[in-house]
């Protein structure tokens, strides 16, 4: 991995971000400056005990897709994120995901929420928002900010810390039904990642019974295909470009090597 030199300044930012994205969490700012001067683990236990009440939420509700029709309509939150924001490096660095997930996805919630107040998509739960806007030129605002939000509470779920490794078996012998081998799959979404021009997005979708790779534009994504995506990689700058600067490639191999929630995508791939 090819790392920016962190100079004093970064430094600095770096805190500032991790302060940032842990207030976005519900921690207050004297707290989180108490904590970090007292102990930098102890805002890593804090984030943790909020990341670990919203997974259990998680998977009391059963998943992404369930979740996502049973959330209310708007106004539209941020979800919390599945875990403390340095859970994941040093594949995904806090620094990036302060600003990707406390900045980037927050201003797709905010900008969302902006762009429906007032409108008959004011009342839609998410995904409807998306399937009803998808296409409709006149609609890309709302479309984008809907579609964008979906994606980034579905790619965060996707990865976790100590990720990697083994599929479940019953996820293995799909994999392999269907690529051959789950170093097969992992090279075609390593691929679909590295050829999506510009911003975008490679998936695992259920066609049918069929597991595949597809790479999407911008924030377009399967539900508009009515497909079911188990997994999904932001291939954006914004998700990788801090840490590992054109070399989206290598980015993406760090993921599926170290981060992959197999757990995840087998609840996802029936
Ligand atoms: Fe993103």
């Amino acid at each position: 991995m090819n790392k920016l030199p962190r100079s004093r300044a970064d430094k600095a930012l770096h805190k500032k971000d991790i302060l940032f994205a842990a207030e976005l969490r519900g921690i207050k700012p004297s707290e989180i400056k108490t904590e970090l001067s007292n102990s930098s683990s102890i805002i890593n236990r804090r984030s943790f005990l909020i990341a670990s009440a919203g997974s259990a939420t998680w998977l009391a509700m059963g998943g992404l897709s369930r979740f996502a029709q049973a959330a209310p309509a708007s106004p539209f939150v941020l979800p919390a994120l599945p875990y403390a924001v340095n859970a994941l490096e040093p594949v995904i660095t806090a620094y990036t995901i302060g600003f990707h997930y406390g900045k980037h996805h927050k201003a797709y919630v905010d900008d969302l929420n902006k762009l429906v107040a007032g409108t008959e998509y004011a009342d839609m739960p998410l995904e409807k928002i998306i399937t009803e806007t998808s296409g409709k030129a006149d609609k890309s605002g709302i479309f984008n900010n809907a579609a964008q939000v979906w994606n980034h509470t579905f790619y965060w779920q996707g990865m976790k810390s100590k990720g990697g490794g083994e599929p479940p078996i019953p996820l293995k012998q799909k994999i392999d039904a269907y690529f051959g081998s789950v170093d097969a799959c992992k090279k075609e979404l390593v691929s679909a990642a590295a050829s999506q021009f510009g911003s975008g997005w490679a998936w695992l979708i259920l066609d049918g019974e069929k597991l595949k790779v597809i790479k999407t534009s911008n924030a377009d994504n399967p539900l508009t295909m009515g497909k079911k995506p188990p997994f999904t990689i932001d291939v954006w700058e914004h998700a990788y470009y801090l840490d590992y600067q054109n070399l989206r490639s290598d980015y993406v191999n760090a993921v599926l090597d170290k981060l992959i929630n197999w757990e995840f995508i087998m609840q996802n791939a029936d």
